[in-house]
């Protein structure tokens, strides 16, 4: 996630969240407020996260109410159905797979047992190596452990540089998004593949897969299948993305069983909540979540490229559920303007300073989103 100048009460106010509380004060809000302006019209757009507006699978969200009585429990045995199922799902063995709250506590989890300075007693001295742009927050969880950060340009074509990231890794951990945020590009699975095999064994290499179920491309393929011959190679995977989970906080790691149990005494005992848990099972069950996700990002995707091309803006090839487009000219204002629209698109991403990311929205809030992007690059 990005940081937003938007507070979270404040956004879900936007939203119209806690509108049960104003419809039980009808007289209250109405004295205060006679002429109340359309909610339909002053919702917030939010397309600066990368989330999945359609939400939990039908299968989860009933699964979740029908689990509510479990809530007294602690998640152990649910922490455990779910571990199953990923591992069934995914190819691997159960003692292959760490629960976290989100992959983001797995991206913190890596850089805890594999970064950290030289004089850092508990964790091997390690350099992180990264992608500039890519997603920031491992970089932050290592410089806290006093870790050095290398960060090695995308490619022209927006891949990583395997090549100069395997040069700058030492002991360590290089960090490999595939896609990439906030590019939505892909390196392509032949390269990443020849450098796993040839990395050396005490170079630890964290494949980020957020996004791997948006992806359309015969240039790429999951690195799960190399994990059993490659005990330095970690995938990280979430319930955030196309499973419509983000408000949940569920994710994972898959590593050889060695692997994982470096990682583990990082991770909290009992982290990902119950509900979380129950969900994550009950969507892995349903199998037209991922195939109607795609199919509708990819629809609603085509919306915003149209418009782009005919506006004669670049974007850069999206194999994700977000796109970046090249505006010729910074980003900083635009964002702004966007916003005093209603329209909440990326940050700013200082090694792309030109370009906007935006979220794939729902139809309807891509045309909002088009309608809004006329207004401000015309001022
Ligand atoms: C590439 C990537 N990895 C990890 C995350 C963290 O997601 P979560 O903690 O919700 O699983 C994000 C969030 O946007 C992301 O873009």
């Amino acid at each position: 996630m990005n940081t937003s100048t938007i507070s979270r009460r404040r956004f879900a106010q936007l939203l119209g969240v806690g509108a049960a509380a104003a419809v039980a004060r009808p007289a209250l809000s109405l004295a205060r407020s006679p002429s109340p302006a359309p909610v339909a019209t002053t919702r917030v757009v939010r397309l600066s996260h990368n989330e999945n507006p359609y939400g939990p699978s039908p299968k989860a969200l009933k699964a979740i109410t029908d689990g509510f009585e479990f809530a007294c429990r602690y998640p152990d045995d649910h922490a455990d159905l779910l571990v199953e199922a990923i591992a069934t799902n995914d190819g691997v063995g159960t003692n292959q797979v760490l629960l976290g709250a989100g992959s983001g506590e797995i991206l913190r989890v890596c850089a805890a047992a594999f970064t950290g300075a030289p004089a850092n007693a508990d964790a091997a001295a390690g350099t992180l190596v990264v992608a500039d742009p890519t997603f920031e927050a491992i970089v932050g969880h290592a410089q806290r452990r006093g870790a050095e950060v290398v960060k090695i340009p995308l490619t022209s074509s927006f891949a990583h540089d395997l090549p100069a990231m395997s040069a700058a890794a030492k002991r360590g951990l290089v960090y490999v998004c595939n896609p990439n945020n906030p590019t939505a590009s892909l390196t392509p699975k032949s390269d990443l593949r020849a450098f796993i095999t040839s990395a050396p064994r005490e170079t630890m290499i964290l494949v980020d897969e957020a996004y791997h179920h948006y992806v359309d491309s015969p240039d790429y393929e999951s690195v799960i299948p190399l994990i059993k011959d490659h005990p330095n190679l970690i995938v990280a995977r979430t319930f955030s993305k196309i499973y419509g989970m983000a408000g949940m906080r569920c994710g994972y790691a898959l590593a050889q069983p060695e692997a994982i149990e470096r990682l583990r005494p990082h991770a909290l005992n009992d982290g990902v909540n119950i509900t979380a848990l129950i969900a994550a099972e009950a969507s892995l069950r349903d199998a037209n979540q991922v195939a109607t996700g795609r199919r509708l990002n990819s629809e609603a995707r085509a919306v915003v490229l149209k418009e782009f091309a005919a506006l004669g803006y670049q974007h850069i090839p999206s194999h994700g559920n977000f796109v970046m487009v090249d505006l010729k000219r910074p980003v900083v204002p635009l964002i702004q303007a966007m916003r005093q629209r209603n329209v909440q698109v990326g940050r700013l991403f200082p090694s792309l300073p030109n370009h906007m990311r935006v979220t794939i929205g729902k139809k309807g809030e891509m045309e909002r989103f088009v309608s809004a992007f006329r207004e401000v690059i015309k001022a």
